[in-house]
C-alpha cells in the first residue's frame, strides 16, 4: 500500500532526513527543497541506476555534463524565449497571481474578487545578468531544460566519438522553473533535476524508436521498484503538445495528489537542429523551425551512400528526477502490523535505491569489544563497494530495527557477545524481518550475492 496522502510521505521525508523545506530557518521559498542525508543517497542511487542503464548498458548512447547558465540566442532559436509562457491573470483587489486555469468562475480563488487584469504570458525563464555591469545588455538564462546543451553540443559529440545515426546524447542536470504556483512537495518546484535523453535517428525510423523508448522507460520504472498497476501511458493531444513536439506520450504515476506526468517521451522531430542549424535552407526540413541567420554551425549529417545531407529527427525521453524520487518513496511505502499491538513503517525499496545498505549494530552501545569488531565489519562490507554502510553505535536494537526499516535499510547486522567468540553475526531482512545466523566469511559472500 502506498502512502495515504503527500503530508504523511512529506513527515517522513523530515524526520528521517530525506527532504527539507529550503530556506526553512526564515520561514522557507516556496517551491524550493534540499534533500538531506538519507535523500540525497537515494536521488544519487536513482541518478546510477538511469545513468547505468542509458550509458553503461547500452553501446549507442554519450553521456554530457553541460552548463546551466545558457545564452539567450540558444534559448531564443530553441523557441522558448517566445512559447515557454503560462498565461497568467492578476487580482487588483488582493494582489494575488494566478495562472488562468485555476480560476473558478472567473474569480480570484484567494479573496473571490473579479477585479482581475486581462490575460498575459509570463515567461517561466529565471533570467540573470552576466560579468559585472548591471545593464541588461549582457544576460543568461538559468536552463529550463537540459535538452538544449545536448543539440547545440551535437557536432561536438558526433565529431569526438565518430557515432553514426541511430546514437543518443544523456545528461542529469538542474533545471529552473519559475513556477507560478508550485505545489505538492517536490512534484512542481522551481529548482530540480532532469533526466534527459536526446536519441538522434534518421527520419523516417522516429515513429518506430518512439514506441521502443517508451517501452524501454515504462520498464525501468518497474525495474526502479513501481507497480505496474501505479504507472500508466498517456497519449498527449495534439492541441496541447510542447512547440517542438510531433507526438508525446507520457508516463504518469499515481502521486499522493493524483495522477500526473512523471516523464514524458517526445518525438522533437527534426525541430531543434533544425532550429540551431546553419543554412537552413541546405536542408529538406519536416517543420516549422526558428528562422536562424546567427549558427555558426551546420547540426546535420551526411548519408554515406548518397552522401546527401539530413537533418536528423529526436526521440527524447525526459524524466524528472525528483518526481522519481516522490515516485518510488510513495510505491516502497508501507505501513504493517507486525503483530496485534505493534506495526511498523517500512520503506520496501529496491536494494540499489536505499540510502543505507547495510546497519552494523554493536548489541551493547560503547562497549569497545563489540564497536571495534562492528567497525571491522562496517569496513569489510564498505570495501564490496555497494555504497553506504552505517556503524549504529546507539545500543537500542529494536529503534535501530525501526529506524531502518523507516528508511528502506535492506539489511541489519547485529554484533554481539557471540561474535566475539564464534565470529558470526545475526542478519535482519528488512521485508521479512526474518534473522539468520552466518559467519563473517559467510556474511560477505551473502551480501555481495545480495546486491548483485
Ligand atoms: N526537455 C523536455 C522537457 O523539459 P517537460 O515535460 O517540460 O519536458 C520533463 O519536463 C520532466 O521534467 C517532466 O516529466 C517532469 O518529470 C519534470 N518537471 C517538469 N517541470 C517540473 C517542475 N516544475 N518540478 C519538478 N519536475 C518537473
Amino acid at each position: 500500500m502506498p502512502s495515504r496522502s503527500m503530508e504523511e510521505l512529506a513527515s517522513l521525508c523530515k524526520r528521517r532526513g530525506f527532504i527539507f523545506q529550503s530556506n526553512d530557518i526564515y520561514g522557507g521559498i516556496k517551491g524550493l527543497y534540499d534533500y538531506g542525508p538519507m535523500g540525497v543517497e537515494l536521488k544519487n542511487n536513482l541518478k546510477m541506476a538511469w545513468w547505468k542503464s542509458m550509458i553503461y548498458e547500452r553501446d549507442d548512447i554519450e553521456g554530457i555534463d553541460s552548463n546551466i547558465l545558457t545564452g539567450p540566442d540558444v534559448l531564443k532559436y530553441s523557441g522558448h524565449v517566445d512559447t515557454f509562457t503560462d498565461p497568467l491573470v492578476d487580482c487588483r483587489s488582493c494582489k494575488s497571481r494566478w495562472k488562468s486555469d485555476q480560476l473558478e468562475n472567473k474569480s480570484c480563488p484567494n479573496c473571490k474578487s473579479k477585479d482581475l487584469t486581462e490575460e498575459r504570458p509570463f515567461n517561466l525563464m529565471f533570467k540573470t545578468p552576466i560579468g559585472p555591469v548591471d545593464d541588461g545588455s549582457s544576460y543568461a538564462y538559468l536552463r529550463p531544460e537540459t535538452a538544449q546543451q545536448i543539440f547545440t553540443n551535437f557536432k561536438n559529440v558526433l565529431d569526438s566519438t565518430n557515432r553514426t545515426i541511430p546514437f543518443g546524447v544523456a545528461q542529469i542536470g538542474k533545471a529552473f522553473r519559475n513556477e507560478i504556483t508550485p505545489r505538492n512537495f517536490i512534484f512542481r518546484v522551481r529548482e530540480f533535476e532532469q533526466m534527459e535523453l536526446e536519441f538522434f535517428v534518421k527520419p523516417g525510423s522516429d515513429e518506430k524508436w518512439h514506441k521502443y523508448w517508451i517501452n524501454e522507460r515504462y520498464n525501468w520504472w518497474v525495474n526502479q521498484g513501481i507497480n505496474k498497476k501505479n504507472i500508466h501511458l498517456h497519449s498527449v493531444k495534439k492541441d496541447e503538445l510542447s512547440h517542438y513536439s510531433k507526438s508525446t506520450v507520457d508516463i504518469l504515476y499515481d502521486f499522493p495528489h493524483g495522477k500526473e506526468e512523471l516523464e514524458g517521451i517526445a518525438n522533437r522531430s527534426d525541430f531543434d537542429l533544425g532550429s540551431h542549424t546553419k543554412n537552413q535552407k541546405d536542408f529538406n526540413i519536416s517543420t516549422k523551425v526558428m528562422e536562424n541567420q546567427k549558427s555558426t554551425t551546420k547540426l546535420g549529417v551526411q548519408e554515406l551512400e548518397s552522401k546527401s545531407w539530413f537533418i536528423p529527427f529526436v526521440i527524447e525521453p525526459s524524466a524528472g528526477l525528483d518526481r522519481g524520487v516522490l515516485a518510488v518513496l510513495n510505491d516502497a511505502y508501507k505501513e504493517e502490523k507486525i503483530d496485534n499491538n505493534n506495526s511498523r513503517i517500512v520503506l520496501a525499496l529496491k536494494p540499489h535505491l536505499s540510502p543505507i545498505k547495510a546497519a552494523v549494530i554493536p548489541l551493547k552501545r560503547n562497549n569497545d569489544q563489540l564497536v571495534e569488531r562492528a567497525k571491522s565489519i562496517k569496513k569489510i562490507l564498505q570495501q564490496i563497494g555497494v555504497g553506504r554502510i552505517i556503524l549504529e553505535n546507539t545500543g537500542n536494537i529494536g529503534k535501530n530495527y525501526r529506524r531502518h526499516d523507516e528508511i528502506g535499510t535492506p539489511l541489519c547486522i547485529t554484533v554481539d557477545f557471540e561474535t566475539l567468540e564464534s565470529n558470526s553475526v545475526t542478519i535482519r531482512d528488512r521485508d521479512s524481518m526474518q534473522q539468520k545466523r552466518l559467519s563473517t566469511e559467510e556474511l560477505k559472500e551473502y551480501f555481495k550475492n545480495y546486491f548483485d
